[in-house]
Protein backbone atom coordinates (compact mmCIF):
# COMPACT_ATOMS: atom_id res chain seq x y z
CA UNK A 1 0.00 0.00 0.00
CA UNK A 2 2.94 2.63 0.73
CA UNK A 3 4.82 1.37 -2.25
CA UNK A 4 1.87 2.41 -4.13
CA UNK A 5 1.43 5.71 -2.49
CA UNK A 6 5.24 6.28 -2.99
CA UNK A 7 5.01 5.39 -6.64
CA UNK A 8 2.06 7.92 -7.19
CA UNK A 9 3.63 10.13 -5.48
CA UNK A 10 6.99 10.15 -7.44
CA UNK A 11 4.95 9.98 -10.83
CA UNK A 12 3.23 12.82 -9.58
CA UNK A 13 5.98 15.01 -9.10
CA UNK A 14 7.44 14.04 -12.69
CA UNK A 15 4.36 14.67 -14.39
CA UNK A 16 4.25 18.06 -12.82
CA UNK A 17 7.87 18.70 -13.92
CA UNK A 18 7.56 18.25 -17.47
CA UNK A 19 4.13 20.02 -17.48
CA UNK A 20 5.97 22.89 -15.64
CA UNK A 21 9.55 22.85 -17.89
CA UNK A 22 7.20 22.30 -21.28
CA UNK A 23 5.24 25.04 -20.32
CA UNK A 24 8.87 27.51 -19.50
CA UNK A 25 10.14 26.54 -22.42
CA UNK A 26 7.01 27.67 -24.51
CA UNK A 27 6.88 30.42 -22.59
CA UNK A 28 10.83 31.22 -23.49
CA UNK A 29 10.18 30.20 -27.36
CA UNK A 30 7.31 32.80 -27.41
CA UNK A 31 9.38 35.46 -25.74
CA UNK A 32 12.31 35.01 -28.29
CA UNK A 33 9.87 35.12 -31.19
CA UNK A 34 7.56 38.30 -29.58
CA UNK A 35 10.66 40.45 -29.07
CA UNK A 36 12.73 39.89 -32.28
CA UNK A 37 11.54 42.47 -34.07
CA UNK A 38 12.52 44.77 -30.87
CA UNK A 39 16.11 43.59 -31.48
CA UNK A 40 18.55 46.12 -32.73
CA UNK A 41 19.36 49.66 -32.74
CA UNK A 42 17.51 52.22 -30.41
CA UNK A 43 14.32 53.00 -32.09
CA UNK A 44 13.68 56.93 -31.86
CA UNK A 45 10.80 58.52 -30.37
CA UNK A 46 8.81 60.78 -32.92
CA UNK A 47 5.27 61.22 -30.86
CA UNK A 48 4.37 63.94 -28.61
CA UNK A 49 2.08 63.49 -25.49
CA UNK A 50 1.67 67.05 -24.09
CA UNK A 51 1.81 66.80 -20.08
CA UNK A 52 2.10 63.06 -19.32
CA UNK A 53 1.10 61.15 -16.08
CA UNK A 54 2.12 57.60 -15.47
CA UNK A 55 0.03 55.58 -12.81
CA UNK A 56 1.04 52.28 -11.44
CA UNK A 57 0.81 50.07 -9.05
CA UNK A 58 3.95 47.45 -8.68
CA UNK A 59 3.90 44.95 -5.58
CA UNK A 60 7.22 43.26 -7.07
CA UNK A 61 9.01 46.01 -9.16
CA UNK A 62 7.89 45.00 -12.52
CA UNK A 63 5.94 47.02 -13.54
CA UNK A 64 7.38 50.31 -11.29
CA UNK A 65 10.52 49.20 -14.12
CA UNK A 66 7.95 49.33 -17.21
CA UNK A 67 6.32 52.91 -15.50
CA UNK A 68 9.53 54.08 -14.58
CA UNK A 69 11.03 54.05 -18.73
CA UNK A 70 7.52 55.42 -19.86
CA UNK A 71 8.22 58.06 -17.40
CA UNK A 72 11.88 58.80 -18.73
CA UNK A 73 11.08 58.68 -22.33
CA UNK A 74 7.50 60.93 -22.49
CA UNK A 75 9.00 62.85 -19.27
CA UNK A 76 6.15 62.30 -17.20
CA UNK A 77 4.81 63.04 -13.92
CA UNK A 78 4.66 59.31 -12.21
CA UNK A 79 2.07 58.42 -9.23
CA UNK A 80 2.54 54.91 -7.78
CA UNK A 81 -1.01 53.32 -6.34
CA UNK A 82 0.07 51.99 -2.63
CA UNK A 83 -2.06 49.94 -0.17
CA UNK A 84 -3.20 50.84 3.50
CA UNK A 85 -1.62 47.46 4.67
CA UNK A 86 1.23 45.90 3.33
CA UNK A 87 0.60 43.05 1.22
CA UNK A 88 2.47 39.74 2.69
CA UNK A 89 3.03 37.42 -0.66
CA UNK A 90 2.12 34.07 1.86
CA UNK A 91 1.63 30.77 0.14
CA UNK A 92 -1.96 31.48 0.22
CA UNK A 93 -1.95 34.89 -0.85
CA UNK A 94 -3.01 34.10 -4.67
CA UNK A 95 -6.43 32.48 -2.66
CA UNK A 96 -7.06 35.99 -1.21
CA UNK A 97 -6.46 37.66 -4.58
CA UNK A 98 -8.89 35.15 -6.03
CA UNK A 99 -11.79 35.38 -3.86
CA UNK A 100 -11.07 39.10 -3.69
CA UNK A 101 -12.33 38.99 -7.19
CA UNK A 102 -15.09 36.89 -6.70
CA UNK A 103 -16.44 39.13 -3.76
CA UNK A 104 -14.95 42.75 -5.70
CA UNK A 105 -14.11 43.44 -2.24
CA UNK A 106 -10.33 44.84 -2.79
CA UNK A 107 -7.84 45.72 -0.84
CA UNK A 108 -7.75 49.39 0.74
CA UNK A 109 -5.81 52.06 -0.53
CA UNK A 110 -3.57 55.13 0.43
CA UNK A 111 -6.71 58.49 -0.52
CA UNK A 112 -4.58 60.63 -2.18
CA UNK A 113 -5.77 60.47 -5.95
CA UNK A 114 -3.88 62.33 -8.35
CA UNK A 115 -4.97 65.94 -9.89
CA UNK A 116 -5.85 65.43 -13.81
CA UNK A 117 -6.67 68.38 -14.53
CA UNK A 118 -3.22 69.44 -15.57
CA UNK A 119 -2.68 66.31 -17.88
CA UNK A 120 -3.42 65.65 -21.51
CA UNK A 121 -2.08 61.67 -21.30
CA UNK A 122 -2.19 59.12 -18.86
CA UNK A 123 -0.69 55.87 -18.77
CA UNK A 124 -1.99 53.32 -16.50
CA UNK A 125 -0.32 50.23 -15.85
CA UNK A 126 -0.81 46.99 -13.14
CA UNK A 127 0.46 43.82 -13.02
CA UNK A 128 -1.61 40.25 -14.25
CA UNK A 129 -3.10 38.37 -11.00
CA UNK A 130 -5.15 35.43 -11.91
CA UNK A 131 -5.32 36.67 -15.56
CA UNK A 132 -6.79 39.88 -14.89
CA UNK A 133 -6.07 43.68 -12.92
CA UNK A 134 -4.31 43.24 -9.44
CA UNK A 135 -6.97 43.74 -7.38
CA UNK A 136 -5.23 47.43 -5.38
CA UNK A 137 -5.34 48.19 -9.24
CA UNK A 138 -8.87 47.74 -9.27
CA UNK A 139 -9.70 49.43 -5.80
CA UNK A 140 -8.26 52.71 -8.22
CA UNK A 141 -10.05 52.35 -10.64
CA UNK A 142 -13.66 52.58 -8.24
CA UNK A 143 -12.85 55.46 -6.94
CA UNK A 144 -10.99 57.12 -10.00
CA UNK A 145 -12.80 59.41 -13.40
CA UNK A 146 -10.52 59.59 -15.66
CA UNK A 147 -11.93 62.90 -17.03
CA UNK A 148 -12.61 62.14 -20.39
CA UNK A 149 -8.60 62.14 -20.50
CA UNK A 150 -6.51 60.10 -23.21
CA UNK A 151 -5.45 56.72 -21.47
CA UNK A 152 -3.05 54.21 -22.37
CA UNK A 153 -3.10 50.97 -20.13
CA UNK A 154 -0.36 48.67 -19.95
CA UNK A 155 0.11 45.12 -17.91
CA UNK A 156 3.05 43.28 -17.08
CA UNK A 157 2.62 39.44 -16.37
CA UNK A 158 4.63 36.08 -16.61
CA UNK A 159 3.11 34.90 -19.71
CA UNK A 160 -0.77 35.44 -20.00
CA UNK A 161 -2.84 38.37 -19.37
CA UNK A 162 -5.58 37.37 -19.92
CA UNK A 163 -8.75 39.95 -19.72
CA UNK A 164 -6.67 42.72 -18.36
CA UNK A 165 -7.59 45.09 -21.43
CA UNK A 166 -11.19 44.28 -21.05
CA UNK A 167 -11.52 44.83 -17.49
CA UNK A 168 -10.13 47.68 -17.77
CA UNK A 169 -12.04 49.13 -20.49
CA UNK A 170 -14.69 48.82 -18.57
CA UNK A 171 -13.95 49.66 -14.99
CA UNK A 172 -11.81 52.84 -16.18
CA UNK A 173 -14.61 55.47 -16.32
CA UNK A 174 -14.72 58.01 -19.01
CA UNK A 175 -11.13 57.09 -20.14
CA UNK A 176 -10.34 58.04 -24.07
CA UNK A 177 -8.56 54.76 -25.12
CA UNK A 178 -5.06 55.34 -26.47
CA UNK A 179 -3.35 51.93 -28.05
CA UNK A 180 -2.26 49.22 -24.82
CA UNK A 181 0.78 47.39 -24.40
CA UNK A 182 1.15 44.04 -22.25
CA UNK A 183 4.54 43.48 -21.15
CA UNK A 184 6.13 40.11 -20.02
CA UNK A 185 8.95 39.32 -17.12
CA UNK A 186 11.75 39.03 -18.97
CA UNK A 187 16.01 38.90 -18.85
CA UNK A 188 17.97 41.95 -18.51
CA UNK A 189 19.14 40.55 -21.76
CA UNK A 190 15.98 42.11 -23.34
CA UNK A 191 16.22 45.24 -21.97
CA UNK A 192 17.09 46.91 -24.71
CA UNK A 193 13.90 45.65 -26.97
CA UNK A 194 11.56 46.38 -23.95
CA UNK A 195 12.80 49.70 -24.27
CA UNK A 196 12.53 49.65 -28.25
CA UNK A 197 8.87 47.71 -27.93
CA UNK A 198 8.39 50.55 -25.40
CA UNK A 199 8.82 53.18 -28.31
CA UNK A 200 6.99 51.58 -31.07
CA UNK A 201 4.08 51.65 -28.97
CA UNK A 202 4.18 55.07 -27.72
CA UNK A 203 4.32 56.02 -31.54
CA UNK A 204 1.93 54.19 -32.56
CA UNK A 205 -0.19 56.66 -30.40
CA UNK A 206 -2.17 59.62 -32.13
CA UNK A 207 -0.95 63.06 -32.47
CA UNK A 208 -1.36 65.02 -29.54
CA UNK A 209 -3.11 68.09 -30.58
CA UNK A 210 -3.75 70.69 -27.81
C1 LIG B 1 -1.29 36.51 -7.20
C2 LIG B 1 -0.59 36.55 -8.53
C3 LIG B 1 -1.26 36.13 -9.66
C4 LIG B 1 -0.62 36.17 -10.92
N1 LIG B 1 -1.35 35.80 -12.02
C5 LIG B 1 -0.76 35.85 -13.23
C6 LIG B 1 -1.51 35.53 -14.41
O1 LIG B 1 -2.71 35.25 -14.37
N2 LIG B 1 -0.87 35.55 -15.62
C7 LIG B 1 0.46 35.86 -15.72
O2 LIG B 1 0.99 35.84 -16.82
N3 LIG B 1 1.18 36.23 -14.63
C8 LIG B 1 0.61 36.23 -13.39
N4 LIG B 1 1.33 36.60 -12.29
C9 LIG B 1 2.71 37.12 -12.46
C10 LIG B 1 2.73 38.66 -12.42
O3 LIG B 1 1.73 39.22 -13.26
C11 LIG B 1 4.07 39.22 -12.92
O4 LIG B 1 5.13 38.66 -12.24
C12 LIG B 1 4.07 40.75 -12.82
O5 LIG B 1 5.04 41.27 -13.71
C13 LIG B 1 4.42 41.24 -11.41
O6 LIG B 1 4.43 42.64 -11.42
P1 LIG B 1 5.07 43.51 -10.24
O7 LIG B 1 6.50 43.03 -10.09
O8 LIG B 1 4.97 44.91 -10.69
O9 LIG B 1 4.29 43.23 -8.98
C14 LIG B 1 0.73 36.59 -11.02
C15 LIG B 1 1.41 37.00 -9.86
C16 LIG B 1 0.76 36.99 -8.64
C17 LIG B 1 1.51 37.48 -7.41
Amino acid sequence: MIKTIIYIVLIGTILALIAGGTHLWRVNQRNKKEMAPYAGDPITLKNTFGKTLVIYYSLSGHTKQIAEIIQDKTNADIYEIKTVDKIDTTPWFALTVRSQNKSGQYPAIIDTMPDLSQYDTIFFGAPVWWYTLATPAKTFLTKFDFQNKRVAPFSTQGSNYGSYFTDFNHMAKNAQLLPSASFNNLGSEYDAAVANKITVWLNSFPAYKK
